[in-house]
């Protein structure tokens, strides 16, 4: 499959690792330009690309910046994309430690939803809720014992399968997280946020949240974050 990836750090960088070694054809973005990632991408076997050709890579995108940097990105960036493209936001708000206040989702609106809002097409939210270290260590093949699982949220179901498949492919067990107005289940603080569950019991994780404290949740994340560093 052909995959472009927008954001070549710790996310973006490992999740390019795993696709390449899947056999996928992946082109990687950052804000500096292709130069700046000739080391990394001949290291990986990926394709260096500026921002504008790796949205237009790809059958699927992933979105792997910081949520602020989405607000950066090339005006109309996927007006030329077709709508059989899937866009994945790995992507979460940390408004005091990176990204500072975004109105819109400190009034109620979801990250992903935010992120769809600005780049004008709708997203997948996944691989939000694990973080660096496990995506580039747990991995494991299918039917492995205790495999992580990951959720997929969002709306249209062809591109959740796309991205469900995704999940498995890259050594984890897929689990449907609903649709994007469900994803602030997934998000940072609730108790399927990074915490390299298992399917059954990121599934009873997922529907123990409480869309209420959905802001407090965040906050406590951002504390713990905070507290670690
Ligand atoms: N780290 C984790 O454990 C983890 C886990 C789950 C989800 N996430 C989320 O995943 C996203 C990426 O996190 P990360 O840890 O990979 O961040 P990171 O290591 O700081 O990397 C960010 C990447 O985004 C690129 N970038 C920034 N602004 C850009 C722009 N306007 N256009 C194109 N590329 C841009 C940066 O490129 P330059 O270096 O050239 O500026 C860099 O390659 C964040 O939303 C984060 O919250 C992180």
């Amino acid at each position: 499959m052909r995959i472009g990836v927008i954001g070549a750090g710790s996310m973006g960088g490992i999740l390019a690792r795993h696709l390449t070694k899947l056999g996928h054809n992946v082109s990687i973005a950052n804000s500096r330009g292709p130069e700046s990632l000739t080391a990394l991408a001949a290291e990986i076997g990926a394709t260096p690309t500026s921002v504008v050709d790796a949205a237009k890579a790809g059958e699927i995108v992933i979105l792997a910046i910081p949520t602020k940097a989405v607000a950066d990105l090339p005006r109309g960036l996927f007006a030329n994309v077709p709508s059989s493209v899937v866009v994945i936001d790995i992507g979460n708000y940390h408004p005091e430690l990176r990204d500072g206040r975004i109105d819109a989702i400190d009034r109620g609106m979801l990250d992903s939803q935010w992120v769809a809002q600005q780049i004008g097409r709708p997203v997948i939210k996944a691989l939000n809720n694990i973080f660096a270290k496990s995506l580039l260590e747990k991995g494991v093949p299918q039917g492995t014992r205790a495999r992580i699982a990951l959720s997929v949220a969002g709306d249209s179901s062809d591109a959740k399968t796309a991205v469900l498949r995704l999940v498995d492919d890259i050594g984890f067990d897929p689990v449907d997280g609903g649709i994007l107005d469900d994803s602030w289940r997934q998000q940072p603080g609730t108790p399927a946020y990074c915490r390299d569950l298992e399917a059954a019991a990121l599934r009873r994780a997922l529907a123990e949240a409480d869309r209420s404290r959905i802001a407090e949740y965040r906050a406590e994340q951002e504390a713990r974050i905070r507290r670690s560093l």
